[in-house]
């Protein structure tokens, strides 16, 4: 087992990264586990966690067995797997499920499954009793390496994804890598595209390490899968901490790919089309590309970039993704993007393998020319 410490303005928080953690939860979370009575004559104690139905049907009845290894039962709050439980319906539902059960500031909540089940509950943590702890057991892999650390939590509105929300983070992390096993191949492809991420903003030995060893992480073996999700956690914890609220540009650098990947995903309806991971990839083969045209990056960076995406079984250009938009409409599409500011908006662009930068000075005009042109017919 690995551990991350994440240290925020807060104490900070420990993600713990390993198989089986789930099995172990009751002793892994011990000092995390406030309980409330179930009322009437049960001495049962109850715990409350909130899954989504996949995560529930794989991996519930493991955590229930580790729980009652002490005689907690768990109170199960079961979600509909996708997007849609990230409402305002969705949290009001959940808020009013906890309120009535008594849930104090004290107690946490625990999360059980992939990002939307660890952003409704951590928002929903975050205004409850102006706010009450939560311990994430992120099960996709997407949640392990990015959503579940650094406490961003959020619901969707009709304005658009993740537009309110709130900086609450988690007491605990439980990263079990068993999880992972489980996951359909084209999610652990979709999630890896967040661990390439961190090779190529910060890391470029951790981007080396992963081309010679990637394959392995996607087909679930270990050590490298562990490994793999370590570093990510350990470099994400490392940005957070300098910029928890991401107000220096420090933490924006996490945004890498995620720019264009937002555009992409707007358009083509954000759902099974091109998944959040598959728009990441390809977001960032083409700030990748867009770096060389600005002559920022080597073309041989952004090839390895490019290969590295592509060995992942992730589409790397425009036109692997049937996509009906011109520039013009996906440079619109960005326009709604939450970082926009004062009619600008900050892309993360590339120097080198290992060193990304937020430029705050590239014209929209340009990304929309830089668009038609890959969406015509690669330049280079
Ligand atoms: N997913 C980007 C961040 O946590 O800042």
């Amino acid at each position: 087992m690995e551990i991350v410490r994440v240290d925020t303005a807060g104490s900070g928080y420990d993600v713990l990264i390993g198989s089986g953690l789930i099995a172990d939860a009751m002793v892994q979370a011990r000092d995390f586990i406030e309980s409330y009575h179930a009322g009437g004559h049960s001495a049962r104690r109850k715990v409350p966690v909130v899954a989504d139905r996949n995560a529930y049907r794989h991996h519930g009845d493991r955590l229930a067995h580790s729980l009652a290894s002490e005689n907690y039962d768990i109170d199960w709050y079961l979600v509909e797997p996708g997007e849609a439980a990230k409402s305002w319906q969705g949290l009001e539902a959940l808020v009013d499920w906890l309120l009535a059960r008594g849930i104090t500031r004290k107690d946490r909540v625990f999360a059980l499954g992939g990002g939307v089940v660890g952003d409704l509950t951590g928002f929903a943590c975050a205004i409850l009793k102006r706010g009450c702890g939560f311990v994430q057991l992120p099960t996709t892999l997407l949640a392990q390496v990015d959503s579940s650390v650094g406490g961003k939590t959020a619901i969707n509105t009709k304005a658009g994804k993740n537009l309110v929300g709130a900086f609450h983070q988690p007491s605990l992390v439980l990263a079990d890598t068993t999880c992972l096993t489980t996951l359909p191949a084209r999610e652990m492809r979709a999630g890896y595209a967040e661990v390439l991420k961190y090779g190529v903003l910060g890391d470029r030995d951790f981007f080396a390490w992963l081309e010679e060893h990637g394959s392995q992480v996607i087909s679930g073996e270990e050590p490298w899968l562990t490994q793999a999700v370590a570093r990510s956690v350990a470099a994400k914890a490392a940005i957070v901490a300098q910029d928890e609220r991401e107000t220096t540009g420090r933490r924006a650098l996490l945004n890498l790919g995620h720019t264009f990947g937002h555009a992409l995903e707007a358009a083509t309806g954000f759902g099974e089309r091109l998944l959040h991971g598959e728009a990441v990839g390809l977001g960032m083969v083409l700030a990748a590309r867009f770096s060389v045209q600005r002559g920022d990056l080597p073309p041989s960076a952004a090839s390895r970039i490019e290969r590295a995406v592509e060995q992942a079984g992730l589409p790397v250009r425009l036109n692997n993704i049937n996509l009906a938009a011109s520039g013009r409409e996906l440079t619109e599409l960005m326009r709604h993007d939450k970082k926009m500011e004062g009619g600008t908006l900050p892309f993360v662009l590339l120097r080198d393998i290992g060193a990304a930068y937020l430029a705050r000075d590239v014209p929209l005009d340009d990304v929309a020319s830089f668009l038609d042109a890959e969406l015509r017919d690669p330049p280079f």
